[in-house]
């Protein structure tokens, strides 16, 4: 399996901005054959990424979109809309389900919907403290994850990645909020038994599962080599293209 390193630009760089970073990560990435580099602009640098990046080299993520194709939607974008224009999407980030109040039966729509439109959704799951701290992780990775995938047939299992993002662990810059890799290893241990339940062995074995929060070049090496940790899905770190290429380097170390 590819070792997947996304960026997710979240709210940042305008297109200008974004324009220039994507032509340096393109001159600095060579043509790693497996490495998966994706990053995730904001929406309206979408179109014109695409036209400029080299997807041999790497390819673009959607942060949102919505599930229905066309409509009464005032400042949606539809899924159908970004065919074409982005391979992946994240699908399901915490700061959806928190700050824009999606619930599981949206995001099970979305990541439908993106598969529908031949674009890989990258459901996020993970826990917040306190759910941590009432015990309640368990059920909340469970939830979000057969939640989310509960439109999604065997046969398009193969078309999914999954990113475990505890939201305690999200843009931490104290040592004490970041995940251990014990911690990783356990929710990703769950997630993927979840899918075989689910799926059985064998489709299970190929969903590619990240894990994100507060990644940088330091502790990417940890994370990565945790068992079942299929690659890093980087918020702040991403922002600043050496920190990012560094960690795609760190990525490449790990996989020879
Ligand atoms: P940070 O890497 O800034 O913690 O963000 C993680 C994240 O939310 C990526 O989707």
């Amino acid at each position: 399996m590819k070792t997947y390193i996304v960026g997710n630009w979240k709210l940042n760089f305008t297109v200008g901005e974004a324009s220039i970073y994507l032509h340096k990560l393109l001159k600095a990435l060579p043509n790693y054959r497996d490495i998966e580099v994706v990053v995730a602009p904001s929406t309206i640098a979408l179109q014109p990424l695409s036209l400029q990046v080299d997807r041999h080299k790497m390819k673009l993520a959607a942060q949102n979109a919505f599930y229905r194709d066309y409509g009464a939607f005032t400042g949606e974008t539809s899924f159908l809309q970004l065919r074409g224009v982005a391979d992946y999407a994240i699908v399901g980030h915490s700061e959806r389900r928190y700050i824009f109040g999606e619930d599981d039966k949206t995001t099970q729509k979305k990541v439908a919907a993106a598969i529908r439109n031949k674009i890989t959704p990258i459901l996020c799951v993970g826990e917040t403290e306190s759910e941590r701290a009432f015990g309640e992780t368990v059920d909340v990775i469970s939830d979000q994850l057969i939640g989310g995938l509960t439109d999604v047939a065997d046969d398009d299992l193969d078309k999914v990645v999954i990113a475990y993002e505890p939201v305690w662990a999200i843009s931490s810059t104290k040592a004490a909020k970041l995940a251990a890799p014990d911690e990783v290893a356990e929710a990703v241990a769950l997630i993927r038994k979840i899918l075989v339940d689910t799926y059985g062995e064998k489709s299970a074995k190929e969903v590619p599962i990240l894990f994100g929060g507060s990644v940088n070049p330091s502790n990417a090496g940890a994370y990565l080599t945790v068992p079942g940790v299929n690659g890093l899905l980087i918020g702040g770190s991403s922002l600043i293209l050496s920190e990012f290429t560094d960690i795609i380097e760190v990525a490449k170390r790990v996989k020879s």
